[in-house]
C-alpha cells in the first residue's frame, strides 16, 4: 500500500512504528470478523407454523467464515450446539455446548457444519434449530463477502480511508 504523506522523520521513527503495530492490530481485529445475530431483529424463537424453516433459510444466505461469532437473542428459551444425529433427532441429552441466558454469543471456532436447536421440550421439533455452515477465512476476500450478509465488505473502503487519514495525522503530531 502507498501512502503520499511525507515520511515521518527519524526521531520519531520508534513511536510511529508502535503506533502502526497497535492501529494494524486494532484493524485488523475490526476486519477479520463479523457477529450475526441469528434471526436477525426476530431472534431465537420457535417459527410460525408455516414457515418453519426460517433458521436455514436465513443461515444458507449468509457467508460464515472462522472466527465468526452468531449472537442469539431469546427470551425462555435456550441454544445448543449438538451432534448431527441429536440435531436430526432434536436430542437434547448431550449438548457440546448449552447456554440460557437470553444473550448467547458462539464463536464459530473451525470450519465445516455447526448445529445448533433449542433446549427447551418441543421447540426443535416445530423447527428451532439451525445448521451454519463455515468456510474458512480469505484476508482478501472482502468485497465478495459484502454480497453475502457481511457489512465488513461495505466499510473497507472506510477502514483504509480511517488507516490514510491516521497516517497523515501522526505524521502531523510526532
Ligand atoms: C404465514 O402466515 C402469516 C399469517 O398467519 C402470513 O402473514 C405470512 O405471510 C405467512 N408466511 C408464509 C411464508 O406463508
Ligand atoms: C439421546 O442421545 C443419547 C445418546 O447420544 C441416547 O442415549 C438417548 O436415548 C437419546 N434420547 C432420545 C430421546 O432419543
Ligand atoms: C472450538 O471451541 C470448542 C468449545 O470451546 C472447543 O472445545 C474446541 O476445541 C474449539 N475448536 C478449535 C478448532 O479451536
Amino acid at each position: 500500500m502507498a501512502y503520499t504523506c511525507s515520511m515521518a522523520a527519524s526521531s520519531i521513527t520508534t513511536r510511529l512504528a508502535l503506533f502502526l503495530a497497535i492501529f494494524s492490530s486494532l484493524l485488523h481485529l475490526y476486519v477479520s470478523y463479523y457477529e450475526f445475530q441469528v434471526g436477525d431483529n426476530d431472534g431465537w424463537v420457535v417459527p410460525p407454523k408455516n414457515n418453519s424453516k426460517i433458521y436455514n433459510d436465513w443461515a444458507s444466505k449468509r457467508r460464515f467464515t472462522v472466527d465468526d461469532y452468531i449472537r442469539f437473542k431469546y427470551t425462555k428459551d435456550s441454544v445448543m450446539e449438538v451432534t448431527p444425529i441429536d440435531y436430526e433427532r432434536c436430542n437434547s441429552s448431550y449438548p457440546h455446548f448449552f447456554s440460557n441466558n437470553g444473550d448467547t454469543i458462539f464463536k464459530l471456532n473451525h470450519t465445516g457444519p455447526f448445529y445448533f436447536i433449542s433446549g427447551v421440550a418441543g421447540h426443535c421439533e416445530r423447527g428451532q434449530r439451525m445448521i451454519v455452515k463455515v468456510i474458512s477465512q480469505q484476508k482478501d476476500d472482502y468485497a465478495s463477502a459484502a454480497g453475502g450478509g457481511r457489512s465488513v465488505g461495505a466499510s473497507n473502503l472506510v477502514i483504509v480511508l480511517i488507516h490514510f487519514v491516521s497516517l497523515c495525522l501522526v505524521s502531523y503530531l510526532f
